[in-house]
């Protein structure tokens, strides 16, 4: 199972089942993690069955159709269902990923859908990433440049401006973060690898006149070299992306600057 972080003193109990009403003949078991804390109770595993006969073909189509046809009371983020927000990340098949990119073709037997691991929960499918927005506060994640004339483009070369490719497409969904033995256990202080893949992305951009100071802040025994290059980030990412590489990037700027 996920390794989820339970609320305290708590565990995972067997939920509700929802038997399917439609009558389809085409079904499947979807288990989805439920935790409400206003309740006071466990956590449990609610169960549902599906008519994909009349579900469009992402993970998030079946949870919209649950909350819209079958539970109202589920409780999960989304906004563009495109993978551009990076809202709908939560723990598929055990794999982290985007609920609106990720076919549920791709899942073989019972759906089973949990939050983010190691976070803690908010409720439901809600993880809470503030100490990660924190985080990416921290490493001042916008152009920092002594030119005032705000009318005119601030140019680079296109040999500058390719630096960016593999950064700027960080929809900052945690699922890197979240896949992170070294985030799971120091995540106060480990920036983790979303935080530092953009950290990465304004440090190498041509543009920005602040790169000394910004690597300075991150070169800390605690905020950066906690990575020991497991890899995982990398796997986890759904936009294909690489953080571990950026990190490594980050580190090799240090040791040579
Ligand atoms: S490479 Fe670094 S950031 Fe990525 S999962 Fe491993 S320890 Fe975490
Ligand atoms: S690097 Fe990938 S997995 Fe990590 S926050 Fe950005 S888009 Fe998400
Ligand atoms: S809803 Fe925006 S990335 Fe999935």
């Amino acid at each position: 199972m996920v390794q989820i972080r339970l609320p305290e003193n708590s565990k995972i109990e067997k939920g509700n089942y929802f038997k399917d009403k439609t009558g389809s003949k085409n079904l499947r078991k979807v288990n989805v993690y439920r935790w409400d804390p206003s309740t006071g109770k466990n956590p449990r595993i609610d169960t549902y069955e599906v008519d994909m006969d009349n579900c469009p073909s992402k993970v998030l189509d079946i949870l919209n159709k649950i909350k819209n046809e079958i539970d109202p009371s589920i409780a999960y983020r989304r906004s563009c269902a495109h993978g551009v927000c990076g809202s709908c990340a939560m723990n598929m098949d055990g794999k982290n990923g985007l609920a609106c990119t990720k076919p549920h073709s791709e899942i073989k037997g019972d759906i089973n859908i949990y939050p983010l691991p190691h976070l803690k929960v908010l409720k439901d499918l809600i993880g809470d990433l503030s100490t990660l927005y924190k985080q990416y506060e921290s490493v001042e994640p916008w152009l920092k440049t002594s030119k005032k004339n705000d009318e005119k483009e601030n140019l680079q070369s296109k040999k500058d401006r390719a630096k960016l490719d593999g950064l700027y497409e960080c929809i900052m969904c945690a699922c890197c973060s979240t896949s992170c033995p070294s985030y799971w256990w120091n995540g106060e202080k480990y920036l983790g690898p979303a935080v530092l893949l953009q950290a990465y992305r304004w440090i190498i951009d041509s543009r920005d006149e602040d790169r000394k100071e910004r690597l300075k802040k991150v070169a800390d025994e605690l905020k950066l070299y906690r990575c020991h290059t497991i890899m995982n980030c990398t796997n986890a990412c759904p936009k294909g992306l690489n953080p571990a590489k950026a990190i490594a990037s980050i580190k090799k700027m240090l040791a040579t600057s």
